[in-house]
């Protein structure tokens, strides 16, 4: 009779407390969504291109995964409040669509919104949240992207733990993420209700500027970069700070700054989320989205964030512990000129409270990899010292010796 109890007690507290699926996302999320490079402008034929051309640029083979519509790919609610794909754009139905994203080995992400519409004026989910989890569920989606426009008079938390208990109803797994821009502190809510979680406004394409629209900002890869301050604590295995999709292929950063955007992105243990035409890009665009030593730093099964350790002369100096001992390190120079770097491992002794891991060159020999480059680069008995250009990185996985 108690085992009875405490089974129904359980049952009740899952239905209400809707907790995640679990094991979904315990490296970051990688995939590709639409929202950076074509906003409004989807159609499936498009978005089977895009899971084509996943596959043939060898991004599925170095881990991306997902491929994820963003807003507008919505038509209007049947009488019975269910929610229909636009019917041009979308005329053979997302559950086609899903099939053929799976055939490929791929899964499909879907985006919805919080409040009464989606940011992009397209019908939101209140009110019919456990429904729409449901119609999502029948598609066979994978990931939703939940946004936070037209949210007047809701709270973060408990809008999100309801579509999060709509999901866990419908029961298919399906990866969260929470996407209202750090305004509810989601890092603080937000690791038992979703995967990831916004901690910014949008990405802008653009190195180092803010696109100012009056009554709201965009921001450039280093103020995002910026704003990620004080909150890696809240990032592990299944649930990761989301700094935003990637700007890479998008044609408005070098490919120095591509290096750099994409290195610490994985620096952060952010998800990597392609936002540019993958059916088009030149091999260099490629051979930066598919590094498969950056992604390795990124995909890290310790899921520690990587934190700024010194900053001298606009280069920042960025570490990552990762398994084995490893560590990941970027030297980004912020600046507008080259400027030379020297770091010697020997007298630097780094002890991260939060992960309680060491990088100590005196009692271990690291052996030193140019992540880049793609060669090895000595060991860290001696010191470094070398140029990074401008608006660049040099980004090195320094690989303990067993002694
Ligand atoms: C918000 C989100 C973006 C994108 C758009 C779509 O601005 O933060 O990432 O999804 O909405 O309208």
């Amino acid at each position: 009779m108690k085992k009875h109890w405490f089974l129904l007690l359980v049952l009740i507290s899952n239905e209400l407390f809707a907790q995640k699926f679990e094991n979904l996302a315990l490296t970051p999320p990688m995939g590709w969504n639409s929202w950076n490079k074509f906003a409004c402008n989807v159609d499936e034929n498009m978005i089977k291109q895009m899971a084509d051309a996943m596959v043939s640029s060898g991004m599925k083979d170095v881990g991306y995964t997902y491929i994820n519509i963003d807003d507008c790919w919505h038509g209007s609610r049947d009488s019975l409040g269910f929610i229909h794909p636009d019917a041009k754009r979308f005329s053979s139905g997302m559950k086609a669509l899903a099939d053929y994203v799976h055939s490929k080995g791929l899964k499909l992400g879907i985006y919805s919104d919080a409040g009464w519409q989606t940011c992009g004026g397209r019908p939101g989910s209140r009110g019919y949240e456990f429904q729409d989890a449901l119609t999502y569920a029948t598609w066979g989606i994978d990931y939703l992207k939940y946004d936070w426009c037209n949210t007047d008079g809701l709270k973060g938390e408990g809008a999100y733990k309801t579509i999060a208990a709509g999901l866990r109803k419908a029961g298919r797994p399906v990866v969260v993420s929470i996407c209202e821009w750090g305004t509810d502190k989601p890092w603080d809510w937000g690791p038992s209700v979703g995967h990831l979680w916004r901690t910014t406004g949008d990405i802008y394409n653009c190195f180092d500027c803010i696109n100012d629209h009056g009554t709201w900002k965009s921001w450039g890869v280093m103020q995002i970069l910026d704003k990620q301050e004080g909150l890696r604590k809240y990032a592990g295995p299944g649930h990761w700070n989301d700094p935003d999709m990637l700007e890479i292929g998008n044609g408005k950063l070098t490919p120095g700054e591509d290096r750099a955007h994409f290195s610490m992105w994985a620096m952060l243990a952010a998800p990597l989320i392609a936002g540019n035409d993958l059916r088009n890009m030149t091999n260099a665009i490629k051979e930066v989205l598919t590094n498969k030593d950056v992604i390795a730093v990124n995909q890290d099964s310790l899921g520690v964030q990587g934190f700024r350790y010194a900053v001298k002369d606009s280069v920042e100096t960025w570490l990552k512990p990762l398994k084995n001992g490893d560590w990941a390190v970027g030297f980004l120079n912020r600046s507008l000129a080259p400027k030379t770097i020297e770091f010697n491992w020997q007298s630097e002794v780094v002890n991260d409270t939060l992960s309680r891991k060491e990088l100590n060159a005196k009692t271990a020999t690291y052996t030193v990899r140019d992540l880049w480059l793609k060669k090895d680069a000595g060991n860290t008995k001696k010191p470094l010292k070398t140029t990074v250009p401008a608006h660049d990185i040099l980004m090195l996985r320094l690989r303990k010796q067993s002694l």
